[in-house]
């Protein structure tokens, strides 16, 4: 970075009064973005595959959003919806619950962030069923703050030095098919990772104690871990024939990010409970636990909720999020958008050893790189190296997995078919230059 840079000043301020663990991917300061083009302070374009972590599902600063934000600000920012109650709340929870899979009566609760979402689901989940165990997965990213920290599976950053722990969490292999953790391959494995849960019971945690079983669908930070069609239908049914409530985090995968509104669609599975956050408000800070109405309405008044939680110019965002979907025909465009990638992506695989594994759904794919494809021994530098080469050639992307040797698109689905070509030509240079 030049050092006389607007980006660099700032950089050195940060250093002095921003916490350190509160870190970022990249070193350059925002000034701007629209659609899925960020600027900096400093007149840099970048091309944005990375949508603030797969929040900006139609686009940075979308004149919609941006004009029912002004007109919310206006009027009125806050008064606690559990004081003062307003329509938009009330009317983007109806959204919610009718567009959330399941077609049984719902009922929606509004919080900040998607680790309070998780935290108010295990909640409610405890609450109805009176039992207290909960059961996560290997891989599993919930957030950071105690109880979803708890769920979350990988270490470091996340955990180290951070415990104890919340207690009665326990954690499962997932799906990973491409590093089966029962040795299997799928199909002739007949999916035994989920039939894996009935023995579990026996030697992790009884049935009778296990309030519910909390799994994204498409696993985020963990690396677009994708499991096989009979996954979710076996493992909601072994829940369900158990007494436990299934909670589908969508956090991630939800308002479209893998071609439909919400993953579960994907696999025909209703949950009890849904978690939703992320894109549901254009990167104003509102997250939700939307479910089957008797068991979000089994706690008592109070018993859940928060000063900010649905706060009105967040909802608002959220309800013009909503018409956009609609308007644009956004799902649509993410199908699209999602072969496109797919097909790049498999050619990419093809042309470069370092690419083990193209995986995801819809526009939300992920390239695990690999030093080798026979031992599958993680690429975990060549990762870090090809985010920093994208970044230097003006586009932002993000590395996951517990490894860090995925790489994963998680741009707006709004955006151009031009800018597209022009974040994929520097991926295609990136791999270039890492396998000279
Ligand atoms: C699946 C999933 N759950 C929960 C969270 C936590 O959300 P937040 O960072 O808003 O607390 C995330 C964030 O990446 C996520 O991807």
């Amino acid at each position: 970075m030049n050092p006389s840079s607007k980006s660099e000043h700032m950089s050195q301020l940060r250093s002095k009064v921003v916490a350190r663990g509160y870190s970022s991917a990249t070193s350059c300061y925002v000034e701007s973005a629209r659609g899925a083009v960020v600027r900096d302070v400093d007149g840099r374009e970048f091309i944005d595959f990375a949508g603030g972590i797969g929040v900006m599902s139609v686009g940075h600063s979308h004149p919609k959003v941006v004009a029912a934000i002004k007109d919310q600000a206006e009027k009125f920012t806050h008064t606690c919806f559990m004081v003062l109650p307003y329509a938009s709340a009330v009317k983007l929870a109806e959204k919610l619950c009718a567009v959330t899979p399941g077609s049984f009566p719902k009922a929606t609760l509004f919080i900040n962030s998607g680790a309070e979402a998780c935290e108010n689901a295990v909640k409610i989940a405890r609450y109805y069923t009176k039992k207290p165990a909960i059961i996560c997965f290997e891989n599993g990213f919930h957030g950071r703050t105690l109880l979803a920290m708890s769920l979350t599976s990988k270490v470091k950053p996340y955990k180290f030095g951070f415990g104890p722990f919340a207690p009665e969490i326990y954690r499962m292999p997932y799906a990973y098919c491409y590093r089966c953790p029962f040795g299997l391959k799928y199909p002739s494995c007949d999916v035994a990772c989920a039939d894996y849960l009935k023995k579990f019971f026996i030697s992790h945690v009884a049935a009778e104690r296990t309030a519910a079983l909390i799994a994204e669908p498409v696993q985020g930070e963990g690396g677009f871990v994708t499991p096989p069609p009979e996954y979710f239908p076996k493992l909601n049914k072994i829940c369900h024939e158990n007494g436990i409530i299934f909670i589908a985090d969508e956090i991630q995968t939800g308002m479209g990010r893998t071609g439909k509104m919400f993953a579960m669609e994907h696999w025909k599975v209703e949950p009890d409970l849904m978690t939703v956050a992320k894109s549901l408000a254009a990167g104003m800070p509102l997250s939700a636990v939307v479910g089957r109405k008797e068991i979000m309405d089994a706690v008592h008044p109070s018993g859940v909720g928060g000063t900010y939680g649905g706060n009105p110019v967040a909802c608002r965002a959220g309800l013009a999020v909503m018409e956009i979907f609609e308007e644009e025909n956004v799902l649509q465009k993410a199908k699209v958008l999602g072969k496109k990638l797919r097909e790049r992506f498999d050619t990419l695989k093809k042309e470069y050893e370092l690419i083990g594994d193209v995986r995801g759904m819809g526009p939300m794919l992920a390239l695990e790189l690999v030093k080798d494809r026979e031992t599958k021994e993680p690429a975990a530098e060549e990762a870090k190296a090809f985010v920093k080469l994208c970044y230097e050639k003006g586009l932002i992307i993000l590395s996951c997995g517990s490894f860090g040797n995925v790489i994963r698109t998680l741009m707006p689905l709004v955006i151009t078919d031009e800018q597209v070509e022009r974040g994929l030509a520097i991926m295609e240079d990136g791999f270039a230059a890492l396998s000279k």
